[in-house]
């Protein structure tokens, strides 16, 4: 078997940082410690690095077919480009289907897409659309089946959106089954109006997709979620990708209220890009993304409730790439036709390091916590994943946290052509990146290998 030791780490978990070595044998860690002593195992030095549990992207859609387009990141693009910026377990959103088929059938779907070809461990979020009651039923089944413990619903969405009869039903039904349902939020009437209105007067251009989806419309939803999982009786609601400080004032709300059962992620974008990305007419179609950008003031109040803790729980991506050279231009003289979607997988850790660590916003242990070992256990992966543990798969990342670098697209291992951090300064380098023991990439180069990446079934989240 295998064996490597990482020596005098300064290892970061979600509570603190100590100085140790690690020893793995084979995929997983054998054990933690100071100086450790295994002769037969490769040697490792880490002195002066940071040791990071590999980071859980639980929001990515890797391969998506929108219909007018199909997300240019397959499973293998994306999960490279994923583990070359230090994440090592992605939670796939599944894509709706394009006519009215069984839960399953997305299922079978994904797993044609993902296996064999993803490089990191995997693992899907169910898709719920033309819900009626027997795919209530089987979303129970395929749970115990295929370990598919979460389940997405929309509340805007042309005819895929769950409307909030059904997203009563979904969220009673999974708190029956101990199910957690992700759920899109932004008000449905609001952002259609607007957008038929902007259509009707010609403003077409890329600064009034913002416009089109105010932060008014995702906190309303975010609203009626919240109030609608706890008339489920406290039902393990997850908010995705929230991008508003309005719609944190509604999370307070429910926090304060005392219900306990719901999760909160915010993504990449939403902390270090602003809307001031859309000024431009053309480089504007590269941020079309639901929900859009928000004001400096938005992304000054989530880093805020990040670092007092209790309000967010995780940082996702929402990585949904479309070429700007050929997929984005079909918004070029109307905004509401651009494939909705932005990359965000490889530049995750390094940014929210960069921007978040090193500039003082959140300490190590919080982002930790808020890439690796929260989204594990809200999705039922932990503590396999997101943590430094013995026993825990070996998915580690050693990182230089000094060293700097400008994020450039050419740099990238996406399948996309441009990123919307380009050209921001970094501070932190990602040297070595292990997936279950191999080392997977090294100094931004990919070493591991298409298909090593295992499909993960998941057991029950801590929402439950
Ligand atoms: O703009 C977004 N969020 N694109 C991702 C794809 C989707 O439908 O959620
Ligand atoms: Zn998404």
């Amino acid at each position: 078997m295998n064996k490597i030791i990482i020596k005098n780490a300064n290892i970061v978990t979600e509570s603190e940082v100590f100085t140790g070595d690690v020893l793995i044998n084979g995929e997983v860690i054998e054990c933690i410690g100071r100086n450790i002593d295994c002769p037969d195992a490769e040697q490792i030095d880490a002195s002066g690095r940071l040791l990071l549990p590999g980071a859980v992207d639980v929001h990515t859609h890797m391969d998506l077919d929108v219909g007018i387009a199909r997300a240019c990141d397959d499973f293998y693009s994306g999960t490279v480009a994923a583990v070359c910026g230090g994440t090592t377990t992605i939670v796939d959103h599944m894509a709706f289907a394009h006519e009215d088929v069984s839960l399953m059938h997305q299922v079978e779907e994904y797993h044609r897409l993902a296996d064999g070809n993803a490089v990191t461990d995997y693992g899907f979020h169910g898709v719920l659309q033309l819900m009626n009651d027997d795919k209530l039923a089987e979303m129970r089944a395929i749970a115990e089946r295929e370990g598919i413990t979460s389940w997405k619903a929309y509340m805007t969405y042309g005819a895929n959106m769950t409307d909030d009869e059904w997203l009563f039903k979904v969220l009673r039904n999974a708190n029956e089954a101990g199910l957690v349902i992700p759920v899109h939020c932004e008000n449905d009437a609001v952002v259609e109006t607007l957008k038929a209105e902007f259509g009707a007067a010609g403003k077409l251009q890329p600064r009034f997709h913002p416009l089109s989806r105010p932060a008014g419309a995702e906190a309303e939803a975010v609203s009626r979620l919240l109030h609608l999982a706890r008339l489920a009786g406290d039902a393990p609601a997850y908010i995705v990708h929230l991008s508003a400080a309005e719609s944190l004032k509604e999370v307070s709300k429910a926090r304060h209220a005392g219900q306990k059962h719901f999760g909160v992620e915010t993504c990449t974008q939403y902390l270090a890009l602003t809307d001031a990305a859309y000024d431009d007419d053309s480089e504007g179609l590269k941020a079309i993304m639901s929900p859009p950008l928000r004001r400096d003031s938005d992304c000054s109040a989530i880093w805020a409730a990040l670092a007092k803790g209790g309000m967010i729980d995780t940082i996702a991506t929402d990585h949904c790439p479309f070429t700007f050279g050929e997929q984005k231009q079909l918004g070029r003289s109307d905004f509401r036709k651009c494939p909705n979607g932005a990359p965000g997988v490889e530049e995750r850790l390094g940014v929210v390091y960069s921007e978040g660590v090193a500039k003082g916003r959140i300490s190590l242990p919080q982002m930790v916590k808020y890439l690796c070992t929260e989204p594990a256990r809200i999705f039922g992966l932990y503590p396999k994943k997101g943590a430094v543990l013995p026993g825990s798969d070996a998915d580690l990342v050693i990182m230089d946290p000094d060293a700097k670098r400008i994020m450039s697209i050419k740099d990238m291992h996406t399948a996309c052509d441009y990123t919307c951090y380009e050209g921001i300064e970094l501070t932190g380098r990602i040297e070595k990146v292990f997936v279950r023991g191999r080392l997977a990439a090294e100094n931004n180069e990919f070493t591991g290998s298409r298909g090593y990446g295992q499909y993960l079934r998941r057991g029950v989240s801590s929402l439950i």
